[in-house]
């Protein structure tokens, strides 16, 4: 059986992953997967997040499983960390899944069991593990225009015409913010567009929302999903706590699923606890409880952390604001100023396959093969390095 195995395409994060690691060279910078750093370069744990640790340590008294669609208490505060108050909880489903791909993933599986013939509309361009995993579940895919090249922000006209020939029940892949990997994102006024023309038109939005309190805030980075939550039928929404909470490897995350009525929400519910069972069983805990312990607010948790996340938010758009006046003194001209308008950990710099190799050749830094780099990666000294090695490679 095994030899008879195709090679599987490789996944080009994953991959950059590894060619860094490869790499010898002292100096080199790391602004491939998207993982928050420090200044220093390391990936810190919040200290909310260890202190829930120590709390949990001395207080868990079993390992024994927990509920197949997760811990209660985990999902009704990611929950009401997302929606606020935008659906009654009558409406809403929801699993516990691990990490923000495992909720799209089930998010994906539940659509082949209720809609097989749906096709799932992913934004040009997208996290690449979007259109791969939609292929691996076998849905059929169309892709809407997101990007404009040249004004480096989203074209809006376009997407909006694309989505025109979507049909009813087709699924449409929304970024919630911090857009990945452009960094460009929809204003108010275009979410609420967007709500109109998916309401007239049948479309159930899957709204996959990984970096909440990366771009502009924890509750403005919210807007998009509670402004579509609040009126429309169903949706379905892929929380990840990775990046938010520092927990990359803990995997925990949650599928949402807002549906029309408490009936067939408690039909989604049983079948989303259904399909956990068949996928993987229970997801792992421990993450989650953390998470739990932070937004209940156990010994101010939830506090430090709003505080920690929003340095970490500062801190992302102080080194754009850096790069980009670094790129405007070195050009003499403000082509760069998009990436002080773009939020959260990325920014596609309009740098082509070569560019970027040639970057990774003379100047050992590694970016993802479209031009995406994670601003997190950066510190003050690298900017002027990426700058330089910016206009050396043509860009
Ligand atoms: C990324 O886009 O770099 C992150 O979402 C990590 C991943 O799993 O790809």
């Amino acid at each position: 059986m095994l030899n008879s195995l195709q090679a599987q395409p490789e996944d080009k994060i994953i991959r950059l992953i590894e060619e860094f690691k490869g790499d010898n060279r002292r100096d080199k910078i790391d602004l491939g997967v998207g993982v928050y750093r420090d200044s220093t370069g390391a990936t810190p744990i919040m200290s909310a997040v260890k202190k829930a640790e120590k709390i949990l340590w001395n207080r868990e008294t079993t390992k024994s499983y927990t509920k197949i669609a997760g811990d209660e208490s985990f999902r009704a505060a990611i929950v009401s960390l997302t929606l606020g108050h935008s659906s009654p909880s009558d409406r809403i489903a929801s699993i516990h899944t691990p990490g923000g791909t495992g909720a799209v993933r089930q998010a994906f599986e539940l659509t082949r069991l209720a809609a097989p013939d749906a096709r799932v509309w992913v934004s040009d361009p997208s996290w690449p593990n979007h259109l791969s995993m939609a292929k691996h579940v076998g849905l059929p895919i169309e892709t809407y225009r997101y990007f404009d090249q040249e004004a480096r922000s989203v074209d809006f006209d376009g997407m909006m015409r694309d989505l025109a020939s979507a049909n009813a029940g087709d699924v449409l892949i929304l970024h919630g913010c911090c857009h990945n990997p452009t960094g460009a994102n929809l204003n108010r006024s275009q979410w609420l567009e967007l709500r109109e023309q998916v309401a007239a038109k049948g479309i159930i939005p899957l709204v996959d929302i990984a970096y909440q309190g990366f771009g502009d805030g924890i509750e403005e980075d919210a807007y998009g999903v509670r402004t579509l939550a609040e009126q429309l039928p169903e949706i379905l929404i892929a929380v990840s706590c990775s990046k938010n909470f520092g927990i990359y490897r803990e995997r925990a995350g949650v599928l949402i699923a807002v549906a029309e009525s408490a009936k067939a929400s408690d039909l989604a519910q049983a079948t989303l606890s259904h399909l956990n069972r068949q996928n993987f069983s229970f997801p792992p805990d421990h993450g989650a409880r953390l998470v739990t312990m932070i937004l209940e607010n156990e010994e101010g948790l939830r506090q430090e952390w709003l505080h920690e996340l929003e340095t970490i938010r500062v801190s992302m758009l102080d080194l754009r604001a850096r790069l980009s006046a670094e790129l405007r003194q070195l050009t003499g001209s403000d082509r760069f100023g998009f990436l002080s308008s773009h939020r959260g950990m990325f920014s596609l710099l309009g740098a082509s396959r070569t560019q970027v190799l040639e970057m990774r050749k003379r100047a050992a830094i590694y970016m993802v093969s479209d031009g995406r780099i994670n601003v997190a990666g950066l510190n003050k000294a690298s900017v002027a390095i990426l700058a330089q090695a910016m206009v050396k490679a043509g860009l």
